[in-house]
């Protein structure tokens, strides 16, 4: 229901109400006083017409009671009149219908029941009653009057009415109107139009309303504004570190790409030194070989030359005991003969021939030597084969603790062969602990040292080894020859691999340089010391617990 229509409805209901009470009481006032004033004047007439005609009564002068009633009825208002003394009617006139109805007076206007108020007046003369009067008066003048009155009052209602109705939708409108602004201008607002504004007219309510409304849009345009330069500064500081983080994201792509290509470069290098660094390590490995074997071929030599000597001599007593032991079984043939021989002396005579032909006495000499020559032989041939074990270590190549002369001398018992005949050997052997070491790779060292040593002794020398406790963890094994010495400008370049001073086919030039690392990895340390022409001294240090990686030189 709109505002207009609420307006409307309210201000006539309003009326209506009252109008209503006002048409009501008006009515009722307007009856009454009409009721009250037809009463009365019924009362004066009837009275009146009482009095006039008493005398005519009093003497029963008829013609004038008729005359006095004709009179009467000429009022329009008046229906009948009638003059009745003790003996009965004494004149009439009127309707003629009213006139034959049997009178009853109304004393009150309620009693009307026909149209007609009855009233009575007595004729009386000095306290006597002589007679009365009685007459009707119409009541339908009345009834016309408020019957106009209520026609007048309700067309003044119907245009007050309509009046109110006009003026209330004139109000209505005019409110509505300006409240319409009102709501006009909001929407605009929420449409975001925050430049319009309310056009404030006059200081009503609505006015103050509407100033209200413009000093909010005021502010709420002011804070829209700085809200917008907020969100500007904003969107430009987003569009910069979105900039930024897009040229901080372009420089790290390239970055990152300069870098994948680097990694994978590092990879295929990396990969590239792992083939190549396996390639080292197997030609290392065949290089260590095969040093192993050249300095092994260099042994075989004496090896074999010892092993031949006494292998000569075995071989020839077993073919010499072989002949004995064939010319003693022809003489026991003999003698097995000569059980079942009946000629004794005969068989006698041809043992005799026999035994000096196979020369007895000297074979049971010859045996005995032959066979202690031999047991010798193969004790030399034992003793060989036992130190080319303990040299080589070859059942037990892993870490273990040794007594480092046991190696040394086993060591020497290998080179001997090669060197007893132009080298004295002077051992110097200290009080050594056992040492934490790998057997076999530390003898290579030693057989690499004294075969060098005794290669750089020409004619005849010396070579010394000396042991002795270098401090609480360490041992110091040197190994000092008589040789040649060498040069100041070689002497930086004989640890390095495939350095060799020697004829193509001696030297591998690979000794001193495995030497080298066998004594790193026994986290030991190897130095040289020589003069040119007066000999060279190789010194090791050890540390006790070699595989112990803590222990340091
Ligand atoms: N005791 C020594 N006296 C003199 N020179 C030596 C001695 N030991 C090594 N050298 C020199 O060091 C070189 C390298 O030795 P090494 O590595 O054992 O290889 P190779 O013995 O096969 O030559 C030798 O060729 C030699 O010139
Ligand atoms: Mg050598």
């Amino acid at each position: 229901m709109s505002f207009r229509f609420k307006t409307i409805l309210g201000i006539a209901a309003i009326e209506a109400v009252l109008l209503f009470i006002l048409i009501w009481n008006s009515l009722l006032f307007l009856r009454a006083s009409n009721e009250e004033e037809l009463i009365k004047r019924a009362n004066t007439t009837a009275t009146l017409f009482a009095t006039t005609t008493k005398n005519a009564v009093l003497s029963t002068d008829v013609a004038s009671l008729d005359e006095f009633v004709h009179e009467v009825i000429k009022n329009p208002d008046i229906v009948y009149a009638r003059v009745i003394d003790s003996k009965g009617v004494l004149a009439q006139a009127g309707q003629k219908d009213v006139l034959e109805r049997s009178f009853v007076a109304d004393h009150q206007f309620d009693t009307v029941d026909d149209g007609i108020y009855d009233d009575v007046a007595i004729i009386e003369e000095g306290g006597v009653k002589f007679g009365r009067v009685e007459l009707g008066i119409s009541i339908a003048s009345i009834q016309n009057v408020l019957l106009k009155a209520r026609e007048q009052i309700s067309l003044i209602a119907i245009i007050e009415m309509a009046l109110t109705a006009l003026f209330s939708l004139a109000l209505g409108t005019v409110l509505t109107r300006r409240i319409l602004t009102l709501k006009q201008v909001s929407e605009n607002v929420a449409t975001g139009d925050l430049s319009s504004r309310v056009l404030v007219k006059g200081k009503d309510e609505i006015a103050v309303v509407g100033n209200a409304f413009n000093i909010m849009l005021d502010k709420l345009n002011q804070s829209a504004t700085i809200q917008q330069q907020y969100q500007d500064q904003l969107e430009a500081l987003n569009n910069n570190l979105e900039a930024r983080v897009d040229r901080r994201t372009a420089e790290l792509q390239s970055s990152n790409i300069a870098l994948n290509k680097m990694m994978s470069e590092l990879k295929v290098e990396k990969e590239e030194q792992r083939n190549l660094l396996e390639k080292l390590r197997q030609t290392q490995g065949q290089l260590l070989q095969s040093e192993k074997m050249a300095s092994l071929g260099q042994l075989a030599a004496g090896v074999a030359h010892e092993i031949n000597n006494p292998l000569g001599f075995v071989s020839s007593n077993i073919t010499t005991l072989k002949r004995y032991v064939a010319d003693l079984m022809k003489l026991l043939n003999v003698y097995e003969e000569s059980e079942s021989a009946t000629n004794k002396s005969e068989l006698h005579d041809s043992l005799l021939i026999l035994k000096e032909e196979i020369g007895l006495d000297f074979i049971r000499e010859d045996i005995q030597s032959l066979i202690t020559e031999s047991l010798d032989g193969t004790d030399r041939v034992k003793r060989i084969v036992k130190n080319l074990r303990e040299f080589s270590h070859l059942d037990e190549a892993d870490w273990q603790w040794v007594d480092i002369h046991d190696g040394l001398n086993s060591t020497l018992n290998i080179v001997n062969n090669e060197i007893k005949y132009k080298v004295e050997v002077i051992k110097e052997y200290g009080d050594l602990p056992r040492v934490e070491c790998l057997a076999s790779e530390l003898n290579q060292v030693f057989l690499n040292l004294l075969v060098n040593a005794a290669q750089a002794i020409e004619d005849h020398g010396t070579i010394t080894i000396h042991t002795a406790i270098e401090d609480n963890d360490h041992v110091r094994i040197v190994i000092a020859d008589t040789g040649m010495g060498i040069s100041e400008e070689n002497i930086t370049r004989i640890f390095d691999p495939f350095y060799t001073s020697k004829p193509v086919g001696t030297g591998t030039g690979l000794g001193l340089s495995f030497s080298y690392s066998i004594i790193q990895r026994h986290h030991g340390r190897i130095d040289v010391d020589s003069t040119e022409g007066e000999g060279t001294k190789f010194i090791i240090i050890l540390p006790v617990s070699g595989q112990d990686k803590a222990a340091e030189v």
